[in-house]
């Protein structure tokens, strides 16, 4: 039999609509029209960044939003406040100092691939004659070309700082935790602290998964002064609720209250939960040519969430349940565990919560043991202690993918 058109009639609705534009659960924003809340944090960016001699760290949890909104400020400083240059390195395992900053060296001039600096000197002085009718410009046109690569010292924060100092822009550092090296995070807080002293126009915002500013600065001390840290913490329900009604809005998608709620809560505090569930919400709605977006269209969307979810934490979920005799059970434990307040939970708490939202009773000592088995393993697990009788999510992400996952098929609970 043969397999239909592959679900190309579908895409192309999909597509045509411009709901992938709108709702991007895998892309950073980077344009104000798409970009919610963060009001203060944003303030904070840009009074920083036009402050003479201070440059940005900025860091916090995986996925909450740090790459946007340092695109999206730097955007916006760079067309509305000032002119320059803007350079973006994300950063890898296999980057260095000297790597991170090839695009700007190459800006300058200097071209650290051909291992060649070309200095191009202008010959004649400008000298002029002046016949009375005409002046000619006796400005030589020949230049000469020196090459000394031997000088070049791309390790060296005072070398690239010299070279850099005069550019006029912003240098986005993206995924600084990546870099292996505590050396080459040092040389990075180095480089700030040079540029602040030559008062430069090159700004560096640094990016980073942390949850102290220590941690991508390598705790070099006498930076402080010029970098001035953000933390930032996942978004409230407001600001996600304006994500999902402005972005239904603009595709005149009309979800229900409770779907939004619904929305709003999975997602806790994490904008590409968001995005993702949107997207999957309206793209059914559009397939099916119906606009209203229920609580069942919901379900179903969240089935798709899933399955376009980060493989990692599929991955972990089903490793954990895999070995488990009772996986049922686990996955009751778990899915209660997605609902308490805190990162760090007790087993007190979580046996309130199981009686309270499922009408379930266990006993104290059998649940702790089996909090304790989640927590045990080779490999990386599910669950942690921070502290002796705490538990706590390896991922903060994993309660809104448990959520996702178990509450779509949460009758077989
Ligand atoms: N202020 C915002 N308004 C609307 N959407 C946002 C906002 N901030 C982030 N998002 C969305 O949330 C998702 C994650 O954002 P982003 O990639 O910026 O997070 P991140 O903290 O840099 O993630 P990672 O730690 O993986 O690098 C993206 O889909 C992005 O579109
Ligand atoms: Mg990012």
């Amino acid at each position: 039999m043969a397999n239909g058109d592959f679900g190309l009639g579908n895409e192309s609705t999909i597509i045509k609509s411009g709901i992938r534009e709108v709702f991007t659960p895998h892309i950073p924003v980077d344009e104000i029209t798409h970009f919610f809340g963060r009001e203060d944090e944003a303030t904070r960016l840009v009074s920083v960044i036009n402050s003479p001699g201070q440059h940005i760290l900025l860091y916090g949890d995986r996925g909450v939003g740090k790459t946007s909104l340092a695109k999206t400020t730097c955007k916006v400083i760079l067309q509305k406040i000032q002119r320059g240059h803007f350079f973006e390195k994300r950063c890898d395992s296999g980057d260095t100092f000297s790597s991170i900053f090839e695009e700007p060296l190459e800006k300058s001039g200097i071209d650290l691939s051909f291992k060649e600096e070309t200095n191009t000197h202008n010959q004649g002085g400008g000298a002029a004659i002046n016949a009375g009718f005409a002046k000619a410009d006796l400005s030589s046109k020949r230049e000469t070309k020196t090459t000394n690569s031997a000088n070049f010292k791309p390790d060296s924060p005072s070398w690239v700082a010299n070279q850099l100092k005069s550019l006029s822009g912003i240098m986005l550092i993206d995924e600084a935790d990546a870099i292996q090296l505590d050396s080459d995070k040092k040389k990075i807080a180095e480089l700030i602290k040079l540029l602040s002293d030559h008062n430069s126009t090159f700004k560096l915002v640094v990016v980073g998964i942390a949850t102290t500013g220590e941690e991508l600065t390598a705790g070099h001390p006498s930076v402080e002064r010029c970098l001035k840290e953000v933390s930032l913490q996942r978004m409230c329900d407001d600001d996600l609720k304006k994500i999902i009604l402005n972005g239904m809005q603009s595709l005149s998608l009309r979800p229900d209250d409770d779907v939004v709620n619904k929305i709003v809560d999975i997602s806790a505090g994490y904008p590409h939960f968001t995005h993702l569930i949107s997207l999957k919400c309206g793209e059914a709605a559009l397939i099916d040519n119906n606009r209203h977006i229920t609580m069942d269209v919901l379900k179903s969307a969240l089935n798709e969430a899933v399955k376009d979810s980060e493989g990692a934490l599929q991955r972990m979920l089903e490793s954990t349940l895999r070995v488990l005799n009772t996986p049922q059970e686990y996955k009751l434990l778990l899915l209660t565990a997605s609902y308490c307040s805190t990162p760090e939970f007790r087993s007190a708490e979580l046996r309130d919560k199981l009686k309270s939202k499922f009408g379930v009773e266990v006993d104290s000592k059998a649940l702790s043991r089996r909090l304790t088995k989640l927590t045990q393993g080779d490999e990386i697990t599910i669950l942690y202690k921070p502290a002796r009788g705490c538990f706590q999510f390896t991922d903060p992400r994993m309660p809104s993918f448990l959520k996702m996952a178990l509450n779509s098929d949460d009758n077989e609970i």
